[in-house]
């Protein structure tokens, strides 16, 4: 019988687990054990799972690359600037039934899914899939090239992988839970960049123009715009986190986004060295609606103190 579990990085070989026994004796596990032993006890193989998620976001990428050729038709959801094509249905469909037909008793919790009556699903312990299927769905109404699928994998609520791919610049990026993120399989870190001073920060407009919003929002890009080194607008989350962990922005905040905008972002930022935490400077709730990315503690303490802060209603739970 262990006593406890300790997760010890200072030994030479990246990461084991160092399992105390009631007797005092210890007992190292190695990477390979340990991954047995997650396999064991959850019953989840994590490299399955982004093996077969990897597969899937290339069927469906091959979809949207094709679509993106020109402007497509949309129907409005919540407002009208909250849209859905015919494309999103069908690649979050893609996805599930993919996903289903591999790992039958996982959950979801998708994007279209969830503007449905039913709502957003509870998150709970079990394996639940969170997806956006079109991530930027208003770039990819009018065509611009930035557009992404959005794919994370919670066990018992912690991400174990996330994957962001826009097919149409051909920009795949994925981590695993302490296996590193990547850009089309490459290693990726984040740029180290302390000071908002030179910080090049994201952030987006949203999809919704409610007026107390739009106050906030507008009140930031003024404060970012005088103390940032510049501000980017690319029109899809999961991007914007993305370039976080490539070090090709050093953070990205916004108001209003949904869990499954930032799940795989999460990850991936986390992955690539980044921190990701609430807005206003506290633990990062992914059912809150707010999150703020940063190549370092640093920098998100700064944006954190300098942002209005706004609490989007209802939550996604
Ligand atoms: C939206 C995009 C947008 C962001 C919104 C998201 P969608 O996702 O990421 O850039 O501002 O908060 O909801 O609707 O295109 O999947």
């Amino acid at each position: 019988m262990f006593s406890k579990i300790v997760y010890c990085k200072s030994l030479k070989c990246g990461s084991y687990l160092v399992h105390g026994s009631q007797s005092g004796s210890l007992s190292i596990q190695s990477q390979s054990q340990r991954e047995h032993h997650w396999k064991m006890s959850h019953n989840v193989d994590v490299e399955k799972c982004l093996e077969v998620a990897s597969n899937l976001v290339s069927e469906a990428g091959r979809l949207i690359a094709r679509n993106n050729e020109q402007r497509q038709d949309f129907v409005c959801k919540s407002n009208d600037i909250d849209l859905v094509t015919q494309t999103d249905k069908d690649v979050e469909q893609l996805l599930m039934d993919g996903i289903r037909r591999h790992f039958p008793e996982h959950k979801f919790i998708g994007e279209e899914e969830s503007s449905g009556e039913e709502g957003v699903k509870k998150l709970t312990d079990d394996p639940t899939w969170i997806i956006d299927p079109v991530d930027g769905t208003m770039n990819f109404v009018h065509a611009f090239p930035h557009s992404c699928i959005s794919v994370g994998l919670k066990v018992n609520k912690v991400t174990e992988l996330g994957l962001v791919y826009n097919p149409i610049l051909e920009q795949r990026f994925t981590a695993r839970r302490g296996h590193g993120a990547f850009y089309n399989g490459r290693r990726i870190h984040v740029s180290g960049q302390k000071e908002l001073g030179k910080a090049l920060v994201t952030s987006e407009f949203g999809t919704t123009r409610d007026e107390a919003k739009m106050k906030v929002v507008h009140e930031n890009f003024e404060k970012m715009a005088r103390k940032a080194h510049g501000l980017r607008v690319l029109g899809s989350a999961a991007l914007n986190m993305s370039m976080v962990a490539l070090g090709a922005a050093d953070a990205n905040y916004e108001f209003g986004i949904h869990a499954w905008d930032v799940c795989a972002g999460d990850l991936i930022v986390r992955e690539a060295g980044g921190v990701v935490i609430d807005p206003a400077g506290g633990e990062f709730d992914i059912m809150s609606r707010r999150v703020l990315a940063a190549a370092t503690p640093e920098l998100a303490q700064e944006i954190s103190k300098v942002l209005t802060q706004f609490h989007p209603l209802p939550r996604d739970d």
